[in-house]
């Protein structure tokens, strides 16, 4: 069976992973890869659930957001992750569970059961790559789109969830400063999934 590449951009809000995500795609195919993107939450039925929710205040427990966002994930793994990674594409996840590992681990819950209860279905991706931001720079970015009482509730919590990116550590996890300049944080990107492709494509060979 072939297997693709799976790539994960991770980081607070305001730290540009969407911009990356369409912007690694693009260059990727026109390099002649086999590339996709696919978003968490999804489109599927429990990511609009997810949404429409949001809008409401508090309208869920923390263990009832997680509930959903489980059930989001595995749809979008079987649907779409899981599909596109047996073609031997390259996946890039725009979120993926570290998202769940630190905005509800932020909330209270346990980051390390967190992370497990995903990992007994979601592929472990090849690469994950964390923008990091200070919460009050990812706030600023995208002041025009939230009012202010609900942006200075969401710092506190920004801050919490910056905090647990922060702390994954290994070989697949590459920590980023999302305050540099668009195209520079690009290509870095680029050159890492390049490396990395060329390696996995070697690798029947070494
Ligand atoms: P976001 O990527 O901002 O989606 P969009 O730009 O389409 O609105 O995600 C929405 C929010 O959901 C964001 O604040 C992070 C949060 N989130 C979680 O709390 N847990 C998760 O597992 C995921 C994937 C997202």
């Amino acid at each position: 069976m072939k297997s693709g590449i799976l790539i994960v951009l991770e980081g607070i809000d305001g730290a540009g992973k969407s911009t990356q995500a369409k912007g690694l795609v693009r260059r990727l195919r026109r390099r002649g890869f086999d590339a996709v993107s696919f978003r968490e939450p999804s489109r599927g039925r429990y990511g609009r659930e997810i949404r429409r929710k949001a809008k409401q205040a508090d309208s869920l427990t923390p263990k009832e957001e997680l509930g959903l966002f489980l059930l989001d994930r595995r749809e979008n793994v079987e649907r779409n992750i899981r599909p596109a990674l047996s073609r031997g594409r390259i996946v890039v996840m725009d979120r993926y569970y570290f998202s769940t590992v630190a905005y509800q681990g932020a909330k209270g819950l346990d980051p390390g059961e967190i992370r497990r209860a995903n990992e007994r279905f979601a592929p472990r991706p090849d690469l994950v790559f964390i923008l990091d931001l200070p919460a009050a720079r990812g706030l600023g970015r995208i002041e025009g789109r939230k009012s202010r009482d609900l942006l200075f509730e969401r710092e506190g919590y920004l801050r919490r969830v910056r905090r647990i990116f922060r702390s994954f550590e290994g070989r697949r996890f590459v920590h980023l400063d999302a305050g540099r300049g668009r195209r520079e944080l690009a290509d870095e990107i680029l050159a890492r999934v390049l490396k990395l492709a060329v390696l996995k494509k070697a690798g029947p060979l070494l």
